[in-house]
């Protein structure tokens, strides 16, 4: 099985070879990503940022873009889990089929967001935020990233503070308070991957 909601199903012939599973795999998540790609270069002073960095964010960070991304996939109140090719499946099945703990935090996390009702700017600019507050290790230009996150949580916090009324400081601190849950929800996620790459 491959109980990833990026592909199309958990689904796997079990006499496909492994080579095929992950070509057909990748075919499912590859738009996914390169839109990841296309959104960070829209991010103003992204492409300013020398390319190494760009390139060492967009590696530790596109997971945590495409959690927020796809967090609307997991519906808590129905538990089910609906995969990139439409179809659903319930938790308990995916459960069946060997997913675990870090199925349910990242349940819990999309319920959680969902509870903050952003609207799409809000969106997009928390998910910014998310992408240049990735894993700095190998950062050349340290200040320069700093400089951007900073401008961009001040755009996010400026939209919050206009739309959320009472609650707007408490949804700013809830979001950014959601960094380090999905730099957690990245690292399970990590070695999901890598232990499925050595045992698929
Ligand atoms: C598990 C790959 C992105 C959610 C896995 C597994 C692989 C994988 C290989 C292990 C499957 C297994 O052992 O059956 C990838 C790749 C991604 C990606 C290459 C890059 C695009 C995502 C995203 C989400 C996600 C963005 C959430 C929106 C999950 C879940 C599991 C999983 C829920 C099962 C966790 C569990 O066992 O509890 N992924 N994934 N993945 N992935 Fe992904």
């Amino acid at each position: 099985h491959l109980v990833c909601p990026m592909n199309t199903s958990p689904f796997v012939d079990p006499n496909k070879p492994s080579q095929e599973i992950w070509e057909e795999f990748s075919m499912s998540f590859t738009p996914a990503v390169r839109d990841v790609v296309d959104f960070a270069k829209g991010i103003p002073g992204f492409c300013d940022l020398p390319e190494h960095d760009q390139v060492s964010l967009l590696k530790a960070g596109t997971f945590e873009v495409l959690m927020v991304r796809f967090a609307s996939l997991f519906n808590v109140v129905e538990r089910t889990v609906t995969f990139l090719s439409g179809k659903r499946y319930s938790l308990d099945m995916l459960r069946s089929l060997g997913a675990g703990e870090l199925l349910n935090s990242m349940c819990e996390f999309s319920e959680k967001l969902a509870v903050l009702g952003l609207n799409s700017d809000e969106m997009s600019f928390f998910t910014a935020v998310v992408l240049v507050s990735a894993d700095r290790s190998g950062i050349q230009d340290l200040d320069s990233v700093e400089a951007l996150q900073d401008k961009l949580i001040r755009g996010l916090r400026n939209l919050v503070m206009q739309n959320h009324g009472e609650e707007s400081a408490t949804t700013f601190t809830k979001l950014l308070l959601k960094l380090p849950e999905l730099r957690s929800l990245n690292n399970m996620h990590s070695e999901e991957l890598l232990s499925f790459k050595v045992h698929p």
